[in-house]
């Protein structure tokens, strides 16, 4: 962890400033303890991550499954792609749509910026890398953020292991906020929606994805029949190696109509989307259908939701919004003047 960190943190339970209880003169902590003076509680900073998440939940379903997830992800090592996506173009993509619609809102140096739920933290690292004076934060309740933070080793990248629902951050510090297919996977969007745009700063934006609307979209339409209709909505009851065990035989039983579906799809969509990622061949397509079935199967929070939805509730957080037209896609302002700017 870095000290500069400490700038941004707060005790999760009673929001009051932390500091150092141990190696204060280092400007890099690899093993250490946060102290709130306050109320007393005691965070541990371990192999250069704070954590901040709680014994609740490291028991929760969600914990597990993404936990199993990310440690089969991590033994591939940090990919150029993930879930289809090549992630360079997409997070500049990303930017560059934030920066052309809210002109005049450029990311300045010292800026803080946010990827909530960044999981194997591609997406972080890049923002990162395309930021250089910015300060990236990538933040999971992901017990192994602390390989991704060891080995890419970027004098603005920091993480934090927490809860989004239950933020150890300082209200109104974040001007960028992304959230890439994370919220739906909590207990409840509209509350970690609403955390978010605490901790963002007035004027501040925010991009996330959401899973769509059933019929919004083909691709997610086939994944949500896979999940409601071919595991009949039981798959996140079943024990986590046995369930990928499963994925494995579902794809290979499922191979071709999957692959001509995948390339057909990735093929229409390129032309929105140039980022969908090209696979090199069919070992490679195999393993990212392996993946992307246990991805849309184990999760036990999996809600898909309606446009209107998502852009009422960015109306009652007074978010500024912007009409992205791509499914699941929604980018916002806080706190700005006018309503729509489509
Ligand atoms: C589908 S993954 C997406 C990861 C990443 N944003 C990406 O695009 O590759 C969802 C992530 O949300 C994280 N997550 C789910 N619930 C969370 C919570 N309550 N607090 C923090 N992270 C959470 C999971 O650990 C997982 O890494
Ligand atoms: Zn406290």
């Amino acid at each position: 962890m870095k000290k500069k960190l400490l700038e941004i943190l707060v005790c999760r339970h009673c929001q009051n400033q932390l500091s150092l209880a141990s190696a204060p003169n280092q400007q890099e902590i690899w093993e250490g303890e946060l102290l709130c003076k306050h109320c007393g509680a005691r965070f541990h900073i371990h192999k250069g991550i704070p954590q901040f998440s709680s014994a609740a939940d490291h028991r929760a379903k969600s914990f597990k499954g993404f936990g199993y997830q990310w440690n089969w992800r991590s033994k591939q090592g940090q990919l150029s792609a993930c879930y289809g996506l090549d992630i360079k173009p997409f997070v500049n993509w990303i930017l560059e749509t934030v920066q052309s619609t809210f002109n005049g809102n450029a990311i300045q140096k010292d800026d803080w910026l946010l990827d909530a739920g960044c999981g194997s933290a591609e997406k972080c690292v890049q923002l990162a890398k395309s930021n250089p004076r910015a300060q990236v934060v990538g933040l999971d309740l992901n017990p192994h953020l602390y390989k991704y933070y060891k080995t890419n080793n970027l004098p603005n990248l920091h993480m934090i292991q927490a809860n989004l629902q239950n933020l150890p951050i300082k209200p109104g510090v974040f001007k960028f906020i992304m959230s890439i297919g994370v919220l739906h996977h909590t207990p409840d969007t509209q509350e970690v929606f609403k955390n978010l745009i605490a901790v963002l700063n007035n004027r501040g934006t925010i991009f996330t994805w959401l899973y769509p609307e059933k019929g919004e979209d083909k691709f997610w339409s086939a994944l949500y029949r896979q999940r409601d209709i071919h595991f009949m909505g039981l798959a996140d009851k079943i024990p986590l190696d046995v369930l990928e065990a499963l994925c494995h035989f579902y794809v290979t039983a499922n191979f071709w109509p999957m692959y001509a579906f995948s390339r057909f799809y990735a093929k229409k969509h390129r032309k929105v989307f140039p980022f969908s990622s090209r696979y090199r061949s069919l070992r490679g397509f195999y393993r990212s259908a392996v993946f992307t079935t246990f991805d849309n199967l184990m999760p036990e929070h999996q809600r898909r939701h309606n446009r209107n939805e998502i852009l009422n509730l960015m109306d009652q957080c007074n978010v500024k919004r912007a009409d992205l037209s791509l499914p699941g896609f929604y980018l916002g302002q806080k706190h700005a003047e006018l309503r729509d700017i489509v």
